[in-house]
């Protein structure tokens, strides 16, 4: 039997009668084209996928009982400075004795950005245009330097993203980085089904609807492509993660990764105040005494609402998707198989009908499937969660406009930028709306306050918009 026959048998058997159609119904490149694809499904997976969420039609698992999770507070007095002066040292000990991997999370689709093509080519910065992989990279460089490592990088992309954002780091002469220290892991996927049917849908005649599967992804794909074995081999314990999408987190931060190693533990969070119970965040919390991060969808409202007497949210801990992750813990979730539960999302997404022509749906019509990194938490025998102050850390660019977009983010960084150059001694020009100018600071130039402070030459003061950066040295844009 041909490769396309057998293909065509085990769709058959596994109910996907309508690909298996498709699939006899093409012929020369275009039949070569989608084998390709149906050759990398995985049809036991999805087949068990479509029992449980279509067939049976069952919504996600229930959420067990949710209680307070523990957590590191911002020190508030001299004793709580000084175990973060101890964790600060433990973490830049891991990073010096090269221990430390940093990892990307960008292989999602920015659907809601609204912008063509990968979300770390977003031009963020609003006087030098850069984009978010460049101020990530420029980041990374600060690090190494900083702390003399070697601090690999990883960057988790899709095969839909991949090419494109290799393309971008060759482009940008990998943002001054040596290309043997950035690794691209790139995730799997998995086929849109048909909410009714669980049919598995094609995009085009020849291409089925795949989108990644899910940030939780990221385990199998640092299992697969050797990741994982890299980095041990390399004597590499802890992984710092993050999204692409937040141009204030702190890479690498020390204290997080001094906190976590001194709790030997598996999986770690990072987690700032929610401003609002309905605000879009997982919250950090126990689920039936497990660690673990509560997705907003999945937190009943008397939940997310609920107030202590002090009128703080019970559920305040937002989580900011910044993880440590052990990489012997990463192996264990992936021996014989990644042990992540499966989300379902109802979508439209469009797709070639029985008649071969393209239905542009109205109203969802398929289910997508995902898994979430932050699902590996109760499996984590030990996890802490450190609090952040949330304007030093979190500025998320989801949206168009509005919140969590880059005017949001413009704002929140000009005033991270504005608090350096005050803590500096300097004098920041602010409107009548309080708001500082335009600001960027290279990390290259400074990481944080202390270094900005230190390097700023003498007599040096901000009177407008300002871009300092390391290759240029200090200048005025206007
Ligand atoms: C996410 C979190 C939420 C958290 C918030 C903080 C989920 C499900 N929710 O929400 O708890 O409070 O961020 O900002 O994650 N990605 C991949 N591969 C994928 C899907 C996503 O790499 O298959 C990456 C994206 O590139 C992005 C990140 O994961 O960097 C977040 O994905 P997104 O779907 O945007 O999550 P949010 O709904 O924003």
């Amino acid at each position: 039997m041909s490769d396309v026959a057998a293909q065509i048998a085990a769709l058959e058997d596994a109910g996907q009668d309508e690909l298996a159609a498709a699939l006899a119904g093409l012929s020369g490149g275009r039949q070569k084209q989608l084998s390709a694809q149906v050759a990398e499904l995985d049809l036991g997976l999805i087949g068990s996928l479509v029992d449980r969420f279509v067939i049976a039609g069952e919504g996600e698992a229930a959420l067990g009982e949710v209680t307070e999770a523990p957590t590191i507070p911002l020190p508030a007095d001299a004793e709580a400075e000084r175990s973060e002066a101890d964790a600060r040292s433990a973490g830049e000990n891991l990073l010096r004795s090269d221990r430390v991997s940093a990892v990307l999370l960008a292989g999602g689709q920015g659907s809601r950005l609204g912008f063509d093509g990968p979300k770390g080519n977003y031009p963020f910065a609003p006087i030098t245009g850069r984009t978010l992989f460049s101020h990530h990279a420029a980041k990374i460089a600060a690090l190494r330097e900083r702390y003399g490592c070697s601090l690999p990088w990883y960057i988790l992309t899709s095969p839909q993203n991949n090419d494109v954002t290799r393309a971008s780091f060759e482009e940008a002469g990998w943002f001054g980085l040596d290309p043997d220290s950035i690794r691209f892991v790139i995730q799997g996927t998995l086929p849109a089904v048909d909410a009714r049917t669980g049919a598995i849908l094609r995009e085009a005649p020849d291409r089925l609807a795949l989108s990644p599967d899910g940030h939780g992804g990221l385990l199998s794909a640092l299992r697969r492509s050797g990741a994982l074995d890299e980095m041990s081999g390399a004597g590499i314990t802890t992984m710092f993660t993050f999204q692409v999408d937040n141009p204030l987190v702190r890479v690498c931060r020390p204290e997080f990764l001094g906190y976590h190693a001194q709790a030997g533990a598996d999986m770690s969070n990072t987690a700032v105040r929610k401003v609002a119970p309905e605000e879009k965040m997982g919250v950090v919390a126990r689920v039936d005494g497990r660690p673990g991060v509560v997705e907003y969808s999945d937190l009943p409202d008397e939940l997310a609402e609920m107030r202590n007497p002090d009128g703080e949210l019970t559920y305040w801990a937002g989580s900011i998707a910044v993880h440590c992750i052990e990489v012997a813990f990463a192996r264990t979730l992936t021996d014989g198989g990644l042990k992540l539960p499966y989300h379902r999302a109802l979508k439209k997404v469009p797709h070639v009908g029985a008649d071969g022509k393209l239905v542009a749906p109205d109203e969802p019509n398929a289910i997508k499937f995902e898994t979430f990194l932050f699902d590996a938490l109760p499996a984590a025998d030990a996890s802490i969660t450190i609090e952040a102050a949330r304007e030093d850390e979190f500025a998320p660019i989801k949206n168009a406009d509005g919140v969590d977009s880059a005017e949001s983010a413009r704002l929140l960084l000009n005033g991270l930028y504005a608090r350096w150059f005050e803590a500096a001694g300097l004098a920041v020009p602010r409107g009548d709306d309080g708001a500082p100018p335009d600001l960027e600071v290279d990390p290259r130039f400074a990481l944080d306050a202390a270094e900005l402070a230190a390097k700023l030459p003498p007599g040096f003061a901000v009177d407008g918009p300002l871009a300092l950066g390391l290759d240029e040295g200090p200048t005025t844009a206007r």
